[in-house]
């Protein structure tokens, strides 16, 4: 038998061992300077996978931070960005979307309205309806989204989300008025008005959930995507789309996105 240790920065994390060497004779010494070699690659292969773990805890970390950011500039939006989250990742499961894309809807959902950092305190915080120049004004909080998230190649993913999350799919939405509009940014775009009309503003009581769902249905091919209504329906049925106000901090972890 032989045993070499598995050392990270000079610490012993771990011991591998061989045994019951094939052949004539038992191991020689060379046998185990290339062994520790072995338990050496282990130690960097561990580390490795380490340093990638902290990365995305990291990532993870700051995509909560900006959401949070945007949670605290808004007063009236009471743990938005967290619905707008689990109504999206309803319909994704009922669309029966593949990890990675429910991955980059996650952080899509969470970051969607980043670009409101950008807006005026008066007119985001404003308690009555906003004139015809303060909406347009708020409308470009998904041109400045994006100038805020290019600057991280890492979240390039969720540029489209944020982007065109206002579109319609009868080409009448903003910014660019395009019909052809993602798939993330069309649940994100059914999720967010749901919680929108559902929501209590101080200039507007919120609609009960039955309104709100006639009113998604009546709009559905006009400003939002068939299928993705429907998801958002059936959703709604099996008892996925409950109203909270909690406001408790967003979490995000990469292992709530695989188990999810
Ligand atoms: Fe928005």
């Amino acid at each position: 038998m032989i045993c070499a240790p598995v050392k990270i920065h000079g610490k012993v994390i771990g011991v591998i061992q061989a045994i019951n060497r094939i052949g004539v004779t038992g191991f020689t010494s060379d046998d185990l300077k290339l062994f520790q070699l072995f338990a050496n690659q282990v130690a960097i292969a561990l580390d490795n996978a380490r340093l990638y773990e902290e990365v995305q805890e990291t990532f993870y970390a700051t995509s909560e931070a900006l959401a949070e950011a945007i949670e605290k500039r808004d007063p009236y939006t009471g743990g938005h960005t967290k619905r707008v989250l689990k109504y999206s990742l309803a319909i994704a499961e009922e669309l029966v979307l593949d990890i990675e894309t429910t991955e980059t809807l996650k952080l899509s959902a969470v970051l969607h309205d980043i670009g409101k950092i950008g807006i005026t305190d008066n007119i985001l915080g404003k308690d009555a309806p906003l004139t015809d120049t303060e909406v347009s004004e708020m409308n470009n909080h998904t041109k400045l989204g994006v100038e805020i998230i290019k600057h991280v190649p890492q979240l390039k993913k969720v540029i489209p989300g944020i982007r065109y999350h206002h579109e319609r799919v009868d080409g009448f939405g903003y910014p660019e008025g395009t019909k052809k509009i993602p798939l993330i940014a069309r649940i994100i775009s059914v999720a967010d008005t749901f919680d929108a009309i559902t929501t209590t503003r101080p200039y507007r009581k919120g609609l009960p959930i039955d309104l709100a769902l006639k009113e998604l249905k009546t709009n559905s091919g006009k400003q939002f995507d068939r299928p993705v209504v429907n998801a958002f329906v059936r959703a709604q049925k099996k008892g996925k789309i409950t109203r909270n106000r909690s406001k408790n901090s967003i979490k995000l972890t990469k292992t709530e996105i695989i188990s999810h």
